[in-house]
């Protein structure tokens, strides 16, 4: 098959993980007396009903046997003040530390999973795996979510979750940055216009 020449502005690179911006999140687990954290950008939404999601572990990480053997996990979303923390989680690891204790990060419990919660996180997800596909240099692990835990300080008064408000961190090849300037909100390219009322209907 002949291959089209790129036009002259494009450059073609060799095939690589070019999705980006992706969130940076903190994955806690726990085996026994155990708890760990690891920072994990290969995560995503895979399925809205039954909702689920996935992560993408290598086999070398320490954190990787606690999460096969006991098949729970919870991400916890941090934000732009915990962008230190989410940085050291993933350069560091539970076999040499304890990375609750050396970042003085709060454990709270679960409700429907048995591994802590990371309480600055203002959104931890409850996680159940149902399936591990061993994909190449990475595992990756298809789990339910069993729970979500969020900040009642981000609910407003009408109890909508106002997760724009929570400077949420993602990663962007190679660099940290936040998620938190929207301008438009789902269907907005599609929305009608409202029609204005009359001036004189505008008194009350
Ligand atoms: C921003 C960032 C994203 C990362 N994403 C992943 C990932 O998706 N999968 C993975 O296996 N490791 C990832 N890592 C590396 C692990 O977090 C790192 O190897 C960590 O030390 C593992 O901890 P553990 O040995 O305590 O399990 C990432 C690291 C950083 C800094």
């Amino acid at each position: 098959m002949r291959r089209a020449e790129p036009p002259a502005e494009k450059l073609v690179l060799k095939p690589g993980n070019m999705l980006y911006p992706v969130p940076a999140v903190l994955v806690t687990c726990r085996r026994g007396a155990e708890d760990n954290i690891l920072t994990i950008s290969w995560t995503g939404t895979v399925c809205t009903n039954p909702p689920m999601l996935s992560i993408s572990v290598r086999p070398e990480r320490h954190s990787y046997p606690m999460l096969r053997e006991t098949g729970v996990f919870a991400v916890n979303l941090p934000t732009r003040a915990l962008a230190r923390a989410v940085d050291f989680c993933g350069v560091t690891s539970g076999r040499d530390i304890d990375k609750f204790e050396t970042l003085r990060l709060t454990k709270v419990p679960a409700s429907a999973i048995d591994a802590p919660l990371v309480r600055e996180c203002p959104v931890s997800i409850e996680c159940r795996v149902r399936q591990v596909i061993e994909l190449g240099s990475h595992h990756l692990f298809l789990a339910s979510v069993e729970a979500v835990d969020v900040d009642r300080s981000l609910m407003d008064a009408k109890g909508k979750l106002r997760l724009e408000h929570a400077d949420l961190l993602c990663y962007n090849h190679g660099s940290y940055c936040v998620a938190s300037r929207p301008f438009g909100k789902f269907g907005f390219s599609v929305e009608k216009k409202k029609a204005k009322r009359p001036a004189r209907n505008r008194t009350r």
